[in-house]
C-alpha cells in the first residue's frame, strides 16, 4: 500500500463520521482515507500535537479529549455533531497496549486498560447515539484486536480481556441497535504504529509473513463504515494476515 490515502471513489461523500484515537496509527490512517473518500470528520484524541497534524491532513474538526472522561466525550460528540450537521458513523480506534504477567499487572493497571479500551468505546458510542439514531443507515466500527479473538500470546491478559470485551460489546450493540444502526468490529494483528514500538513482532506468526500497515486496516474500516457492508452487523473481521486461523 504505497499511497498515503488512496481513496478516489468518494464512497463517503455526505457522511459525517466521528473517530476516536485519530491522532496516530490506525485512527489517523482511517481519518486520511475517510477524508479522501469525501467524509466530514470529528476527530477525538488526547494528543494535541497529533490532532493538529491530522486536522491539517484532513480538514477534520478536532477535539482534545481523554475518552475515559465521560463528560468530555459527551461535549465533544455534541460539538462534533454541531460542526458537521449530525453524526452517521463512529470509529472507536483509541486504545492502549498493556504487557505484563498476571503476577505483575496490578489492579490499577488492569482498570486503566479496561477503562480506555472498553469503557471509553462504550462512552463514545453512547454519546453519539442521539445523532446516529436520527439516520436511516448509521454504522459503528470498533477497533478490537486479534487478541480479542485468539488470546494465545502470554502476558497480554488484561489487554486481551479488554479487546474480547469489545468484540462482545459490538455484538450486543448490533443486536440492540438493529435495524437502523450497524455495529461491527475490526480485529487487526500486529500493525506498524507507535503502539507496538519496541515490541519484537514475529512475522512467521502470520500466514502472510509480515505485519500490517495502518492503511490496510483503514481499508477494512472503510468497508464496514460504508454501505458496501450494508448486510453486515455484529461481525468481527480479522485483518490479521491469517494469524487467528494460522
Ligand atoms: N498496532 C497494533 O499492532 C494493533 C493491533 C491490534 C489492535 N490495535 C488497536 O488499534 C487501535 C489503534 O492503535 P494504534 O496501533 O493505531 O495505536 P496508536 O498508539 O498509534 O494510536 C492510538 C491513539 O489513541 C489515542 N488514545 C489512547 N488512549 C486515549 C484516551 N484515553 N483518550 C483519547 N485518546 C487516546 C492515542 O493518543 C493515539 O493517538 C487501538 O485500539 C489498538 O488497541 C492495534
Amino acid at each position: 500500500m504505497s499511497e498515503a490515502h488512496p481513496g478516489k471513489t468518494r464512497r463517503l461523500a455526505g457522511r459525517r463520521i466521528l473517530i476516536s484515537g485519530a491522532a496516530s496509527g490506525i485512527g489517523r490512517a482511517t481519518a486520511q482515507l475517510f477524508a479522501a473518500e469525501g467524509a466530514a470528520l470529528a476527530l477525538l484524541d488526547r494528543n494535541a500535537d497529533g490532532l493538529a497534524q491530522v486536522a491539517a491532513e484532513t480538514g477534520g474538526h478536532v477535539f482534545q479529549v481523554d475518552i475515559t472522561d465521560d463528560d468530555a466525550v459527551a461535549s465533544a460528540a455534541e460539538q462534533g455533531a454541531a460542526a458537521m450537521g449530525g453524526i452517521d458513523g463512529v470509529v472507536n480506534a483509541a486504545g492502549i497496549a498493556l504487557r505484563g504477567s498476571v503476577k505483575d499487572v496490578d489492579i490499577a493497571e488492569w482498570r486503566r486498560v479496561i477503562d480506555v479500551n472498553l469503557t471509553g468505546s462504550y462512552s463514545v458510542v453512547r454519546h453519539c447515539l442521539p445523532w446516529l439514531a436520527k439516520e436511516a443507515s448509521a454504522s459503528i466500527v470498533n477497533i478490537s484486536s486479534g487478541q480479542g479473538l485468539l488470546p494465545n500470546i502470554p502476558n497480554r491478559t488484561a489487554y486481551a480481556a479488554s479487546k474480547g470485551g469489545l468484540v462482545n460489546l459490538t455484538r450486543a450493540l448490533a443486536a440492540e441497535l438493529a435495524p437502523s444502526i450497524r455495529v461491527n468490529s475490526v480485529c487487526p494483528g500486529l500493525v506498524n504504529t507507535p503502539l507496538i514500538a519496541g515490541v519484537p513482532g514475529n512475522p512467521n506468526a502470520y500466514a502472510l509473513r509480515r505485519i500490517a500497515e495502518p492503511m490496510e486496516v483503514a481499508q477494512a474500516v472503510l468497508f464496514m463504515i460504508s454501505t458496501d457492508s450494508s448486510y453486515v452487523t455484529g461481525a468481527a473481521l480479522a485483518v490479521d494476515g491469517g494469524r487467528s486461523f494460522h
